[in-house]
């Protein structure tokens, strides 16, 4: 702690100046107000004592909005500095926010005092002692457009509280928290919402249909909460989506058809719940922009279908312990160029694994683990570690050149040996420069032969 405030007040001291104040003094006196209740031992009033507009701790940000004055009715216009951003909690030296105590409270004036701000966010603030969305019946932040809460597992409450009334929010980021509950319908009313992220608290219940009339949506997050139930097929209807994520949850049932209405999809991580046993979903294969696609831990049964045509910017593919049988397709190796990880571990393949595997540029990571796999297969030596093949007694893994003609393999073979500078490099490599080197000798020896 003693670092963080050491650089806390190093940040503000640099900072101070002495001009005409900017804030009114009720929302200054607010202010204070709310920075106590998140740490009454720093003596916020007399360190800041200036208009905190013009001098603020971190975290505080003021910006200036030119009104009408209504009883005048002229057209004179003055310009007024309000709060737009409130942020708590000391992430690191470069963002310095207002330390958090043992004891912060969430204070009502956040919601009450500020009708301009448009930021607020608390981060590791509220551990041990509970603390939930305080019951005000006027909401004045009524521009709010983000809310973030992350790692406050005091943090308690239903989303309920949180999302009545706050129709201009754009991002709802609430990570590690305590938040329970379902989601309400009434999410549906926050149709300017961009990103919706709720990952790691104790959410529970369905997704509600209304999610689907987010039009805006591009990140939903429901990931490490308890939820359950169907996916609603209103959800297609997020044509915006750019990430999907409903990682260990309890959904359940079949993933709607329609779902390839998310034609803007570049992240899909459906793994741990509990899908049925309907197969690997066909309408992956249309969505063109997929760059990350996790289906593990769900019991989809079937056979890899091949859907990989129009998927060459796939990077990653955790298809893991999904009851999958049959072979592994060589569509997939031959369309996926960009592949950098592959994970069919713990399903029921068998066959061989596809050459092609063994020379795609930007693969650096496969586990095969724990199927029925059999034959020859190759892989370069640059996986190392991250090459898992155990678990497959009838599968072999063969040196490339043991693979090629056994001549070349064992021109190779003399040349390796005859070569001392090119210890690492790749046996393939090794060969373009050694057969000349082995054709030179011949020659010279010829040469020393003739002439005596
Ligand atoms: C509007 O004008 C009246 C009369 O000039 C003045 O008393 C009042 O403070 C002004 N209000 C604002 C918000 O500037
Ligand atoms: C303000 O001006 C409008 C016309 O621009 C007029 O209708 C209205 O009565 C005026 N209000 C006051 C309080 O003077
Ligand atoms: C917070 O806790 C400290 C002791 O840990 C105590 O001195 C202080 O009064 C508390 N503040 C509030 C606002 O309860
Ligand atoms: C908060 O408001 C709800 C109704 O909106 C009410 O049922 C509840 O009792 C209130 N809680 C507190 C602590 O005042
Ligand atoms: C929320 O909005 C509804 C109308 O949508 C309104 O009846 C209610 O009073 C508002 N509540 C608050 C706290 O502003
Ligand atoms: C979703 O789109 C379908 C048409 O594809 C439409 O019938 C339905 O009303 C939409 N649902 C929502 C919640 O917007
Ligand atoms: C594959 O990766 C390269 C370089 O990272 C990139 O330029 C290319 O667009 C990618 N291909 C697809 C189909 O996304
Ligand atoms: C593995 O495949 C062989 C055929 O290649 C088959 O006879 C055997 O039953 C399979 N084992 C398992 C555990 O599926």
């Amino acid at each position: 702690m003693a670092m963080p405030l050491f650089f806390f007040f190093f940040f503000f001291f640099i900072g101070v100046s002495h001009q005409q104040p900017f804030l009114n003094s009720g929302e200054q006196e607010s202010v204070y107000q709310v920075l106590d209740s998140i740490n009454s031992a720093i003596p916020w009033r007399t360190l800041f004592s200036d208009d905190l507009c013009n001098s603020p701790p971190h975290g505080v940000v003021c910006d200036y909005f030119t009104e009408f004055n209504t009883t005048t009715n002229d057209s004179s216009t003055s310009e007024t500095f309000h709060i737009t951003e409130l942020s708590f909690g000391y992430v690191s030296d470069f963002t310095p926010n207002p330390p958090c105590s043992e004891n912060s409270t969430l204070s009502p004036l956040l919601f009450t005092s500020f009708k301009y701000l448009r930021k607020l966010f608390f981060y590791k603030c509220f551990n041990s002692t509970p603390v939930s969305v305080p019951n005000v019946s006027a909401i004045a932040v009524s521009n709010l457009e983000e809310l973030v809460f992350i790692e406050n597992p005091g943090f308690m409450g239903s989303l309920n509280s949180l999302v009545t009334n706050l129709s201009s929010l754009k991002r709802v980021v609430l990570i590690g928290n305590g938040v329970y509950g379902e989601i309400p319908s009434g999410v549906g009313d926050l149709i300017n919402l961009e990103e919706l992220t709720l990952s790691r608290n104790r959410l529970s219940g369905k997704m509600p249909n209304e999610l689907g009339k987010l039009k805006n949506l591009k990140v939903l997050d429901l990931s490490l909460n308890s939820f359950d139930g169907e996916i609603p097929t209103t959800l297609s209807n997020l044509s915006e989506l750019i990430k999907l994520d409903l990682s260990s949850n309890g959904f359940n049932g079949r993933i709607p058809e329609s779902c390839k209405g998310l034609e803007k999809l570049e992240f899909l991580d459906l793994s741990f719940n509990s899908f049925g046993h309907f197969g690997v979903p066909l309408f992956l294969g249309e969505m063109v922009k997929l760059k990350e696609v996790y289906l593990s831990g769900n019991k989809f049964g079937g056979k890899i279908p091949n859907i990989w045509e129009n998927l060459e910017g796939v990077l990653r593919i955790g298809f893991s312990g999904m009851d999958l049988e049959g072979s592994i397709p060589s569509t997939m190796a031959i369309h996926l160029k960009n592949l950098s990880y592959l994970g069919l571990d713990n399903n029921k393949l068998e066959g061989i694994v596809p050459m092609e595997f063994g020379v795609l540029p930007l693969l650096n990571e496969i586990n095969l683990e724990n199927n029925n796999l059999s034959g020859n297969v190759y892989f370069p030596e640059k996986f190392g570690q991250k090459l898992k093949l155990g678990g497959n007694p009838k599968l072999k893994l063969f040196k490339k050149k043991t693979l090629e003609r056994p001549y070349s393999a064992a021109i190779v073979g003399i040349g390796s040996s005859s070569s001392s500078s090119s210890s690492s490099s790749s046996s393939s490599s090794t060969k373009v420069f050694i057969v000349p080197s082995m054709v030179v000798n011949v020659f010279i020896g010829l040469l020393v032969l003739l002439y005596f």
